[in-house]
């Protein structure tokens, strides 16, 4: 039926951070990002119906009415007026999320969340386009939201034109690639965070002396970091996952004032993998942390279980994702 759509959309965890944008408004990032998207239990399932009657466009969120004036999420939800005005539609939404997930711990909800709205608002409106096509409308909510739209190993595009119709989602290869990768999930908090990354980047951009430095390495870093997949090599993939990582937090502590989302547990967490690999004599466990403390573990399958006794000495609750076929 016209008018009416549900979609899904699930998580990813970059390997390759997207720390801060070129153009705030449009959500154009100063470099290029890689990420796996991952399986149905970071799922975000949104259903948007366009409706005569209805007299404001109303957003409910776990069965809690979200307030559409508050900042932070009339940013996020312009997508919604953008693709009314391309369809030509001037009903009012009735949006209907369900996380099944914690938001704002660094488990990029956004991601999930605003990606499924893109996908179901566009069908809604019956814009039927490319996942490429539709990551500009997910990127205009979140921009990591982007590489959710589709599948497996994705590169988010940094684009050169000022107009962004070249910052897009690219698939680079299908979750049927890499069969035995999984990531584990350390929840270490699942609180919100202090400061949230669209802040948090901006002030990176205006106040650190290294991200400089790192825009101009980052993108040979994707190169490699391509190539690692593709060869399916987990030890160049392992290290450069986890010095990545520990690049974009070293320049959110470069900050000025500091930005810490990594706690006590986290960096028990980074010691404990590097012990881990170095009793196996070689990496088979990569951990990345994003804008908040918990961590995901890269790994293999026949890895999985040392992985998840690990963890489990500093955090009972660990899930175990694998990448999602979509
Ligand atoms: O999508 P945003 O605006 O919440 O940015 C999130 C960026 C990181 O999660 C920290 C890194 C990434 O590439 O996902």
């Amino acid at each position: 039926m016209k008018g009416i759509a549900t979609c899904e959309a699930t998580a990813n965890i970059a390997v390759i951070k997207y720390w801060g944008k070129r153009d705030d408004e449009l959500i154009l990032p100063k470099n290029s990002s890689l990420s796996f998207t991952m399986d149905e239990q970071l799922k975000t399932r949104t259903t948007v119906m366009f409706l005569q009657d209805l007299k404001e466009d109303e957003f409910w969120l776990n069965g809690k009415k979200m307030d559409l004036k508050e900042k932070e999420i009339a940013e996020r939800m312009k997508q919604l007026d953008i693709i009314r005005k391309r369809a030509e539609i001037n009903e009012k939404a009735l949006i209907v999320s369900i996380n099944c997930f914690p938001t704002a711990a660094g488990f990029a909800s956004s991601a999930a969340g605003l990606a499924a709205l893109a996908i179901a608002t566009l069908k809604a409106a019956d814009l039927n386009l490319s996942g490429s096509e539709t990551s500009i409308f997910a990127r205009i909510g979140s921009g990591s939201a982007s590489r959710s739209v589709l599948g497996g190993f994705v590169e988010w595009r940094k684009g050169e034109k000022d107009d962004g119709s070249d910052s897009i989602a690219v698939q680079i290869a299908p979750a049927s690639h890499w069969p035995e990768l999984r990531n584990v999930i350390g929840i270490v908090d699942a609180g919100k965070k202090k400061i949230s990354s669209r802040a948090g980047m901006k002030q990176t951009i205006a106040t650190s002396f290294l991200y400089p430095a790192r825009m101009q390495y980052i993108e040979k870093v994707i190169e490699e970091m391509k190539k690692a997949v593709i060869a399916k090599d987990f030890q160049k993939f392992g290290e450069i996952t986890m010095r990545e990582s520990s690049d974009m937090h070293a320049v959110m502590l470069d900050t000025w004032p500091p930005i810490m989302y990594l706690n006590n547990i986290s960096r028990e967490i980074i010691y404990a993998v590097h012990e881990l690999n170095s009793i196996e004599g070689k990496i088979i466990a990569a951990y990345t942390f994003d804008a908040g403390p918990n961590v995901h573990i890269y790994t293999t399958a026949e890895n999985v279980a040392r992985v998840q006794k690990m963890l489990q000495e500093y955090r009972k609750c660990c899930k175990v994702l694998k990448v999602f076929k979509r």
